[in-house]
């Protein structure tokens, strides 16, 4: 096992040293109608993935793109690093630079699921993909799902500085022309709409929770604490208090050199809400209300979303 630890900047640094020599229209390629970074993703892995063998206390945590899954990994490995070391006495793993496996599920080589198999319980287990293209082994195993979803405006924002920071990634020239792509469906990992709308339909399963960026950021002892129940952990007060502390924008920007390398500068941006204040012109906002309400308005996901309250100019 120890030849497969690596580091999450290795592997990032990686990815951006092949993508600076490319073309930009090779940076991304599409797998069942979803674009991928060629860099991270290859379709010999999404072949490879099914045969991973989910378990039932697997930890999977799904969210689209720049929602804040860097930040609830965090927690969730805090949560479980925590428990272990007080129910199993095992070591804890909050020191987190090497990492058995790149926690997200879909970025990796073609082994890496047949070593995934071989990792003891209990895994954390981060993606981007739509429910559809995951392992049926997932849902057959009843593993619980946190789901975690951020304002679209936020999300569409964050993603652009994102783009233009990552060499992986399409960047764009200017803000607007970053709009009309993320409105007509050329992101990777796919449609932000789509995505919302087609996870809202397990959004009622037992086994799934759904937590938005927004609430964690209002309320972050509440929703680790909850999140925390759903997982079955029983942690005091004080080690709640840890794991939010530990969690903080200001403290995992401050540990990110040690955690993701220099990607950490990039992924630490600004880690606050309404930010799309500063970038939305009356125009967009209008075209981002309507699809908003086209699409994902009425659903469960879309108002636990309060786009009322996070996206109205
Ligand atoms: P911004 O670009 O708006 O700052 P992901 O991890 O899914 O790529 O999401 C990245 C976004 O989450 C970035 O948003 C980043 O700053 C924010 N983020 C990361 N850690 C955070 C934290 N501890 N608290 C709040 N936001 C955080």
């Amino acid at each position: 096992m120890e030849k497969s630890r690596k580091k999450f900047a290795d592997i990032i640094d990686q990815a951006m040293v092949a993508a600076n020599t490319m073309d930009r229209d090779k940076l991304l390629f599409s797998y069942k109608g979803i674009l991928y970074p060629t860099t991270f993703c290859s379709p010999e892995a999404f072949r490879a993935m099914e045969s991973l063998e989910a378990r039932s206390d697997d930890i999977i945590l799904a969210g689209y793109p720049k929602s804040g899954t860097n930040w609830v990994g965090q927690i969730l490995n805090d949560l479980v690093a925590i428990f272990e070391k007080k129910t199993q006495n095992k070591e804890s793993s909050m020191n987190d630079e090497e990492l058995e496996e790149f926690p997200y599920l879909e970025i990796g080589d073609t082994g890496k699921f047949e070593r995934m198999n071989k990792l003891p319980s209990r895994r954390v287990i981060f993606t981007h993909l739509l429910p559809e293209n995951l392992p049926r082994s997932i849902f057959k195993s009843k593993a619980k799902i946190l789901l975690l979803i951020r304002n679209p405006k936020d999300v569409a924002t964050s993603f652009y500085h994102f783009s233009n920071a990552m060499s992986p990634l399409p960047s764009y020239d200017t803000w607007d022309d970053f709009f009309v792509a993320f409105m007509t469906k050329k992101m990777p990992w796919g449609c932000y709409f789509e995505y919302i709308s087609k996870w809202n339909k397990y959004a009622d399963d037992e086994n799934v929770m759904t937590i938005t960026y927004e609430e964690l950021k209002e309320h972050p002892v509440l929703s680790v604490k909850n999140i925390s129940a759903f997982f079955g952990f029983s942690l005091t007060e004080k080690e709640l208090q840890i794991v939010v502390e530990r969690s903080s924008f200001q403290s995992m920007k401050k540990n990110s050199q040690k955690t993701h390398g220099a990607f950490g500068n990039l992924l630490f941006r600004k880690g606050a809400v309404s930010d799309w204040k500063n970038l939305f012109s009356e125009d967009q906002n209008e075209k981002m209300d309507k699809a908003f309400e086209e699409h994902i308005g009425r659903t469960k996901l879309g108002r636990k979303l309060k786009y009322e309250v996070y996206c109205k100019a």
